[in-house]
């Protein structure tokens, strides 16, 4: 029988040179986050699928991997981080401190249309603070995930982060008179707006109560490109005088040229309260590279108290895509000190002892049992970046010597078995 190499459709392999990548990206995520001082947490990939069922039809739900285990309970591959944020916190609410600010690096699941950027799996960076109604907490997120960025090379000349606020769409839906109780669903249709067609989405909001006259008002809404504009035709609320003040801090913060306010941002999920923020590439070209905002109301519709929390979610995919787009990858060399390498059988014993002895010095150290022609095993030790290889022949190493050879310059000297150890690290 033979079966299928490739992964499982949407899903990606890690061979060596990919995991170096994606901890590159890890470290810095990680980084980011401990100089924000946020701490990190994490829950298991499966969860009870009524984490996921929202009422307002949020594209999330029928994205699931769901099954039921042998025990009858219905559960699922979590599609987001952000529900297990809630059980947890929800868990432990009258113990822990709060504000938290918690960050992970889950891996989710999403049952997606395969396009660019979108795939079936990805690893999502997560930060969230929860207890913080004020709009500091907002600030915060901003400036930690705009900091991650810069730590990759991206300035505003690359990026942008797209501000909007879900009480201003709130408002505009109450001044079109669109039916009070669908305002969530209609959201979550109007954030499909680049997916689908103009037809289809007309028809899904006259689905949620919009007439046609209400859907053309709104659109003349979304096509608005600054705060001043929606100002003239709404009026002054609240939204308006909030993402005034975050565009106004942000500026302060030296992250003004970063930010833009875009009325167009929505978000799909359905618990977002208040601000509402994505990250894209500057050309718009590729799909959302983070998104997040603030959901005051997530932990209470879950059986517990209010709870005020913002954070992001921001995946690998969309990123390294972008980064390899603009040549922002690193080159990451596999790191490794020392080769050494037995001539034959009889200097492996050799090999070993010498290899452990640096090793217990936490240097770097890989060993060649393979016994090949000498001029063989070195090219393998520099493909496996070998900064130094030792090479062990029966002549030097009956008189306790060894040849070190820099693999940089290519020179070689003859040095006492006994001294390798107070080789110095490069
Ligand atoms: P989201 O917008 O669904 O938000 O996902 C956040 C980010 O995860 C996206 O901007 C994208 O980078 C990445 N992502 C999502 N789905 C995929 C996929 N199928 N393939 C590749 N990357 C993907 C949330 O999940 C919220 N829970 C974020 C959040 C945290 N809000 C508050 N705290």
């Amino acid at each position: 029988m033979s079966i299928s190499l490739q992964p499982v459709k949407g899903t990606r392999d890690f061979y060596p040179d990919d995991m170096r990548l994606r901890n590159w990206l890890f470290d810095i995520w990680r980084n980011a986050s401990r100089r924000f001082g946020f701490e990190e947490y994490d829950a298991c990939v499966l969860e009870s699928e009524e984490l996921y069922i929202r009422k307002a039809g949020d594209e999330i739900t029928g994205q699931l991997y769901n099954f039921e285990d042998k025990g009858g309970r219905r559960i699922a591959l979590r599609p987001e981080m952000t529900p297990s944020l809630a059980r947890l916190v929800l868990q432990r609410q009258s113990s822990l401190t709060f504000p938290l600010k918690w960050f992970s690096i889950p891996q989710c699941f999403r049952y997606e249309r395969m396009t660019r950027g979108r795939r079936r799996e990805h690893f999502q960076w997560n930060a969230d603070i929860v207890g913080q109604p004020d709009q500091m907490a907002e600030l915060e997120a901003l400036s930690l995930l705009l900091t991650a960025m810069r730590m990759m090379g991206l300035g505003p000349e690359h990026i942008r982060v797209h501000v909007n606020d879900r009480r201003l769409l709130d408002a505009i839906l109450d001044h079109i008179q669109a039916p009070r109780e669908n305002h969530l669903a209609v959201m979550v249709v109007m954030d499909k707006r680049d997916k689908i067609t103009p037809e289809e989405l007309n028809r899904l909001l006259e689905e949620q109560g919009l007439s046609p006259e209400m859907t053309a008002r709104l659109n003349t809404f979304l096509a608005m490109r600054s705060l001043d504009e929606v100002l003239a035709e709404l009026g002054e609320c609240e939204a308006i005088a909030s993402l005034r003040t975050l565009l106004e801090r942000l500026e302060q913060s030296g992250l003004g040229g970063y930010a833009r306010f875009d009325i167009t941002v929505v978000r799909g999920l359905s618990y977002y309260t208040g601000t509402v923020f994505e990250v894209r590439d500057a050309g718009a070209s590729l799909r959302a590279i983070c998104g997040g905002g603030r959901y005051d109301s997530l932990l209470s519709t879950f059986g517990g108290q209010d709870v005020p929390a913002v954070g992001f979610g921001f995946g690998d995919v969309v990123i390294l895509e972008l980064l390899s787009d603009l040549g922002l990858l690193p080159q990451l060399d596999r790191e490794l000190e020392f080769a050494v390498i037995p001539f034959s059988q009889n200097e492996a014993p050799l090999a070993l002892q010498i290899a452990q002895g640096l090793r217990e010095q936490g240097r770097t150290v890989s060993t060649d049992f393979s016994y090949r022609k000498l001029k063989k095993a070195l090219q393998r030790a520099d493909a496996t970046g070998a900064l130094k290889a030792l090479l062990l022949l029966p002549d030097e190493a009956a008189q306790g010597l060894a040849v070190l050879r820099d693999m940089k310059t290519r020179t070689e000297e003859t040095v006492p078995l006994a001294g390798i150890m107070e080789q110095k690290a490069d």
